[in-house]
Formats: C-alpha cells, structure tokens, sequence
C-alpha cells in the first residue's frame, strides 16, 4: 500500500520567550533567550529537514488568573515573558530561503489595516514566506492590557473575525498584481487605475484603503488557526489553509479532519486548500528505553513544579484552578478563553492533568527515530493526511537536532516527507501535496 505522504512544522509553544531556563540543554547562557539566536538556529534546522513552516505562538500579557495573582506567572515564568514575534520573524526570514514563517497575531491587538499591512510587508521581505496565525485572544488580561474591560464572549470572537478577514483579505486584495510598473522612460511608478480604495464598513471594524503597499507575493499570506470548538471549526474551514489541532488518538485526528474538510467544502472550497496539522511531541533517543526515561523525567519535573502547570491552565481557560481540589475529578467548566481544552478536562483531576507534563495527548511517541518514524506514518495512513506540529515547551537545541536530524530522515527514508522544497512560495509548498 502507498504510505500518505504528510507535511511537517513546528509549533513554538510559549513564543518568543524564555526556553529550558532551569533544564538541562537550555544552552550556556539562558539570560540570552531575549536574542533572536536560538529562533534563528532552529528555522535552520527546520529548513533542512524541509518542514513546511514554524509558527510563533504570542500572548502579550503577564497573566494573572491563577489565585488572581501574577505571583506565580512571574516567579516560575509560566507562558511569559515573551517578545513580540513580529519583531523575531525577519531575523528567521532573513536566515532561510524557503521555510514559511508564521507569526501568531491577535484581532483584539491590532486593527485590520495595521495587521494587513504588517502581514503585506512579510511577505514582501521573506519573498513570500509569511504566514499570519489568526488568534482572537483568550485571556481577560490580555484585552485589558489595551484598554478593554475583558475578552469579548467567545463564539462573538469569531463572528468579529469574520468580519476581521473580510476587512483584511480586501486590503490584501488593493492593489492588483500588476500594479505596480516603475517605467523610468515613461515615470509610471504604478497604474493608479490598478490601485482601489476599499471602504470597508462593517459592525466592528471599518478601513478606507487601498493598503499602503503593492500586493505581496503570496498576495494572501497564509492564514493558520487553531480553533478547535464548534464555532472556531467553522470558522477555521473558513479561512485556514492550515489548521493545527489536538486529537487524544487516530480516531479523534479522523473526525475533526474529516469535519473541517466537510465544512470547508460546505464553503465552496476544495478540501485539499486545507492542510490540518496534529499537534505531537515525540521523544526520539538511541534506545527505547532512553526515551522513556526522559518521558518519565518530564513527568517528575511536572509533579514538582505542577503550580506551573495549573497556573499555566488557569490563564488559558480563564479559571483559577487555586480553586480546586487537586484530586477531586473536575466538573464541567465553562471557559470564556480555550473552551475545547476546559470541555477536555472534566472528569479528571487537577494532580492528573497537570503532573502529565504533557501538553499533547499521549500517542506513545516515544522510541528510536524509525520505530516513532513507522508509528507517526501509521497514523497518517489512518488519518488520511496532512501532517504533525511538533511541539515542545522546553526547547533545546538537542531537542531540535534528534527531530530534524533524526526523526526526519526516517520519515524521508519511508518517503512519506519531502526531501527538497517543491516551490518558493510558502502557500505552493503547502499545497504540493
Ligand atoms: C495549538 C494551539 C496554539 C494556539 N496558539 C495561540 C496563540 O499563539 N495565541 C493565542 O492567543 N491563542 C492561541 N491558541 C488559541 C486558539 O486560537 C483559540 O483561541 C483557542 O484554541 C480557543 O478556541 P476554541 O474555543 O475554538 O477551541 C492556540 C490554540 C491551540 C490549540
């Protein structure tokens, strides 16, 4: 039977923020973690294993959900500090020529027109590599921090990034592709008949135009969401090229992959516009037992620091899990903020959830490189496509290497991954298979 052959990315969980400061392999100067340098060696790495993109998580906010505090969020530097990743972005364009680089930009944060122009000018430096992870923001604290009372009500989130795309994708759209001319002879610097306002007026959001600047190569960066509730489905089979996603097993992947390609189509799309990507964190070492032992060893570090993890929870669902016995098996939570991980977690207790050290569910991906290699090939062939996100809080430089220098080439060897860039266009590589 012919293998699916699936695409690869990396997601970078907590942003542009501090990586593996109290681990081992955190490198020799974990106060360094502000300098672009680490981020930089990894979209290498990335592009040498030919993954299709990296994407940059954010929130702009020193949390204060968990025992209504910023106590804990500051002291064990749980999902802050981090910089601004669209600053981090060019410095790993700037390094790769055809890896997709997609920076996590909030609605909430920016207005339509200063995102599509930002986006616009991305994709214009990297040469059509930018991608724009659509987030509409989850944390109180976060939308306070620009002068809102609270995130607005969730499923309103994305009637607004609706409209918010719509706004976004006409800017976009402003300058016609062969606008621009710059004619010395005849001092056309572009056709002002190919250039069109846009006068967008919508409930929430409204912008004259046409953007300040000429269309950009991919003319629509890529657009990566990851809303897994029913509203943010629908939303995502919208909009998203490419979905990431978290499924607790092979039949999980199935169905919210079938749902979003049933949905997407339900739009007048074709399905394979649509590249939904599962969330993984394998642990690849020389021996099975090697990496089993670190599996373990992150369980220990969650079980001793496990005020990270649920401060961690309380910021993303918006619920003081202070509040709660560690032990008792929890009730079902209403979250304002990630309401598909909150659904996840009633019936389980605290102590379980957060002493996992697992962010991702457990699809036993631990082994030597082939033997994870054949199991993540299984699942695709099961799945029916389109790929894994790794993900790994504590990102080391070693952890890069065993993923991009290990696990990839048996993924070549299977010839389920690419083994050169098929295009330069980030979107056309996306979309080669
Ligand atoms: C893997 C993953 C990555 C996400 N990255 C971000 C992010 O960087 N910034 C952010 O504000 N929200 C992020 N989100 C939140 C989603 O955009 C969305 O708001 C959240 O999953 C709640 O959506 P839902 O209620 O539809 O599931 C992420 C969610 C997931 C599952």
């Amino acid at each position: 039977m012919a293998r699916t052959p699936f695409h690869m990315a990396w997601f970078v969980s907590r942003g542009y923020g501090p990586k593996a400061w109290r681990l081992p392999w955190g490198g020799p100067n974990p106060q360094n973690w502000v300098k672009p340098d680490l981020f930089v060696d990894l979209a290498r790495a990335m592009e040498r294993a030919c993954f299709d993109y990296i994407m940059i998580e954010d929130s702009s906010n020193i949390p204060y959900t968990y025992k209504n505090s910023h106590e804990t969020y500051v002291r064990l530097a749980v999902d802050s500090p981090k910089l601004d990743p669209a600053v981090l972005a060019p410095y790993m364009m700037a390094a790769t020529r055809n890896l997709g680089i997609v920076t996590t930009l909030a609605t909430f944060e920016y207005h339509p027109f200063l995102l599509a122009r930002l986006t616009n000018t991305l994709d214009h430096v990297s040469d059509g590599r930018a991608g724009w992870n659509l987030v509409t923001g989850s944390n109180d604290g976060g939308a306070q921090n620009y002068g809102l009372k609270g995130q607005f009500r969730h499923d309103e989130r994305y009637d607004m990034a609706d409209e918010y795309c719509e706004a976004v994708t006409r800017l976009w759209d402003s300058w016609e592709p062969d606008a621009m001319i710059v004619d010395k002879d005849r001092a056309i610097f572009a056709d002002p008949a190919k250039v069109h306002p846009v006068h967008f007026e919508g409930k929430y959001y409204s912008t004259r135009g046409p953007l300040a600047a000429p269309r950009s190569p991919q003319g629509h960066p890529v657009i990566c969401q990851a809303g897994g509730s029913p509203r943010g489905r629908t939303f995502a089979a919208r909009w998203a090229d490419t979905i990431i996603a978290s499924a607790n097993d092979v039949a999980g992947m199935k169905a919210f992959r079938d749902d979003i390609r049933a949905q997407g189509a339900a739009f007048g799309r074709n399905p394979d516009d649509i590249k939904v990507l599962f969330l993984i964190a394998p642990i690849v070492d020389e021996f099975r037992d090697a990496a089993e032992a670190r599996r373990d060893a992150q369980k220990a570090d969650a079980n001793a620091f496990i005020e990270w993890h649920l401060a961690s929870s309380s910021r993303l669902t918006g619920i003081d899990f202070s509040k709660f016995d560690l032990d008792e098996p929890l009730p079902e939570l209403d979250s304002n903020g990630h309401r598909t991980l909150a659904a996840a977690y009633a019936g389980r207790t605290l102590r379980d959830i957060a002493g996992s050290g697992r962010q991702t569910a457990d699809l036993d991906l631990n082994g030597t490189p082939a033997a994870v290699a054949a199991r993540l090939c299984e699942m695709m062939d099961a799945v029916g496509g389109d790929g894994f996100l790794i993900m790994n809080g504590e990102l080391t430089r070693r952890y890069v290497a065993e993923i991009t220098d290990g696990l990839i080439p048996e993924l070549q060897r299977l010839g389920v991954v690419r083994t050169q860039y098929e295009h330069a266009l980030f979107r056309d590589n996306l979309l080669a298979y």
